[in-house]
């Protein structure tokens, strides 16, 4: 039984998708959290899960040291000595700090426990925010109440076919991005992306951004050190048209093609998605980029099933395909990766 969390208001979006990926599944909702089921993890992408607790199990305990003995007897003698892990811990029960401290509690109370038994535990425990790799084991346990849980660990090394279903942000959840200077909160679109790919755009890379106007895009990517192509039928604020990283194509996104591979294709064009689907499709295809962000931009809610059809395209194209709802997107799904 996996658990895929999701916002309150994307669980019906989440349980819908589910049913296209694995039809016989039987699936329990959890109130405003997220939606259990028995689905095959490998090749399954979900754009409405924020967070995935594979081999999720309920679980009871009395008190703040039964939790921290639960936690410790998940890694203990399952995760290797010296391999690094780390915990997610959060409570989603109540109105205040009352699930926060019982969880500060218990993290307290896992380290003095690892200190007096198992130092080897503690030494190879990460107790940091930073992005993990691949090779960081995590476990991850949800308060429902003071005494009810859930509880997962996902064994490193985590398997390629995973990466994408597996957030290293605690719930999946990301802190929007803050910088007044942008011409627009759009960036934080675009910021939240490279921090679940774990990868960001770099001084001296070359970036096409399509549909880039008023720029805050481009503006990420200038203040990064990129040289940019910004590609729209309207100009970027001033103060970005006259950057010398920067050049302005005033063009259809849906025909710019550029002269050779870039490092990053970014677009935020507003089309119907079908379109973006197979302008992003026709990129991967033609080898255009090394990495890319793509807003896939929905009206209502009838169309999410357009969905599976990159689903099924994109990943043989890239080494690492990734297809979320993300803090930052309203009704929109990004596609980002790496070619
Ligand atoms: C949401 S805005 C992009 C915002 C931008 N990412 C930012 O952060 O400032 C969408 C842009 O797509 C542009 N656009 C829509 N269709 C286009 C097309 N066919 N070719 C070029 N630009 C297009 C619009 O002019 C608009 O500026």
């Amino acid at each position: 039984m996996s658990l895929f969390l999701a916002d309150s208001d994307s669980l019906t979006f989440l349980a819908d998708e589910l049913r296209r990926s694995a039809p016989e599944a039987a699936q329990t909702q959890i109130s405003g959290l997220g939606i259990a089921a028995d689905v095959k993890l490998d090749g399954l992408w979900l754009a409405f899960a924020r967070q995935t607790l594979p081999d999720a199990v309920e679980v009871s305990a009395a008190s703040i040291n039964a939790w921290a003995d639960r936690i410790i007897d998940t890694v203990a003698g399952h995760f290797p000595d010296d391999q690094p892990w780390r915990l997610h811990l959060w409570p989603h029960y109540g109105e205040g700090r009352a699930g926060l401290n019982r969880c500060e509690l218990i993290r307290a109370s896992v380290i003095e426990r690892l200190k007096k038994k198992r130092r080897h535990l503690l030494r190879s425990m990460i107790d940091s925010d930073a992005v993990f790799d691949t090779q960081t084991s995590l476990v991850q346990c949800i308060l429902t109440s003071p005494e009810t849980g859930w509880l997962s660990t996902s064994l490193a090394p985590l398997p390629h076919t995973r990466r994408h279903l597996i957030s290293s942000f605690p719930r999946g959840e990301v802190p929007l991005a803050d910088d007044k200077s942008a011409p627009s909160r759009a960036f934080t679109k675009l910021v939240e992306s490279e921090q679940r790919l774990g990868r960001r755009i770099e001084r001296g890379q070359t970036c096409v951004d399509l549909g880039a106007s008023p720029g805050s895009w481009s503006y990420v990517a200038i203040q990064r050190g990129a040289h940019v192509i910004a590609v729209d039928r309207s100009e970027l604020r001033e103060d970005l048209m006259l950057s010398p990283r920067l050049r302005f194509e005033a063009a259809d996104a849906f025909k710019y093609q550029p002269p050779q591979t870039v490092d990053w294709l970014v677009c935020d064009v507003i089309a119907a998605p079908q379109r973006s689907i197979d302008l992003l499709l026709e990129w991967l295809r033609g080898k255009r980029m090394r990495n890319f962000v793509v807003t896939l931009k929905f009206k209502g809610h009838d169309e999410y099933a357009l969905l599976e059809s990159l689903k099924r395209a994109a990943p043989p194209l890239c080494a690492e395909f990734h297809l979320t709802r993300l803090c930052a997107n309203k009704n929109e799904v990004c596609a980002f990766g790496v070619v």
